[in-house]
């Protein structure tokens, strides 16, 4: 019996000792999580270092003009695709973590969640804020919804705070995946390959 492999699987981590050793595999996430995860990052990480460079470090106005005109018809075409996301992955696996009692699992959800619902906050408020025709590279427009300038003010501070808050949570994400990955824990293997 102690030959055999015993596995204690739950649904992201899988531990098992192989002839008396305890081994954990990386945790199995499926390809189309991967996929969209890789996707999500590439997009989320130029919106957010673009923007910021755009509004806070760049003085030259055709600068500021592109990145703009050209992170709104992106962030259009990414809804989607990150609405596809959350419907895949948002929630998934609570009723293991609950079961099982490791509080830096429990962590790790509550922030992956709370990414999905503040980038959905970011998205949403920054339709909400442009008060022109959104020009999806030159393929479609969409009218604005929205004509009140004074809402479109409200959405244009909560799409700053969000994008804040969207900052923080990702730094914090990306601090825990290389602590876990320095401790012996190869959670890059399992989410990139
Ligand atoms: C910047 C570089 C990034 C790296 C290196 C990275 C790495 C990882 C890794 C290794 C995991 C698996 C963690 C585990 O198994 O416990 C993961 C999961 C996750 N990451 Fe990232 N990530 C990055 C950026 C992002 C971004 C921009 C988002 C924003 C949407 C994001 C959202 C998530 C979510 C929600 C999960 C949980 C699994 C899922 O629902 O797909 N990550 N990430
Ligand atoms: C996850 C998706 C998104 C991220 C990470 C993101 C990030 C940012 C950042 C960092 C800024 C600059 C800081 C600020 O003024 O708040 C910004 C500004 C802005 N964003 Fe977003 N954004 C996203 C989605 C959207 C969407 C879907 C739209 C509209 C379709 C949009 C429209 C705008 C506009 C109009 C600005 C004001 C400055 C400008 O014209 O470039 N954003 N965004």
């Amino acid at each position: 019996m102690a030959f055999l492999p015993v596995f204690a699987l739950n649904k992201k981590w899988m531990s098992f000792r192989v002839f008396g050793i305890d081994a954990v595999s990386y945790s199995t996430y499926s390809r189309l999580q991967k996929g969209l995860h890789a996707i999500s990052m590439i997009i989320i990480v130029w919106l957010m270092t673009s923007g910021y460079f755009a509004a806070y470090i760049t003085r030259i106005p055709e600068v500021k003009e592109a990145v703009s005109a050209f992170n709104v018809a992106l962030a259009t075409l990414f809804a989607p695709v990150f609405v596809f996301r959350m419907c895949v992955s948002f929630g998934k696996g609570y009723a293991d973590v609950l079961r099982s009692n490791d509080v830096m699992r429990y962590a790790a959800f509550v922030v992956h969640n709370l990414i999905y619902i503040t980038t959905l906050i970011v998205i949403v408020s920054g339709f909400l804020m442009v008060n022109r025709d959104i020009d999806v590279f030159g393929l479609f427009y969409i009218p604005a919804v929205i004509t009140d300038p004074r809402l479109h003010r409200w959405f244009s501070d909560s799409h700053t705070l969000a994008c804040y808050g969207l900052a923080l949570l990702l730094f914090m994400h990306v601090a825990a995946v290389i602590k876990h990955h320095l401790t012996g824990r190869p959670v890059l293997k399992g989410m990139f390959f």
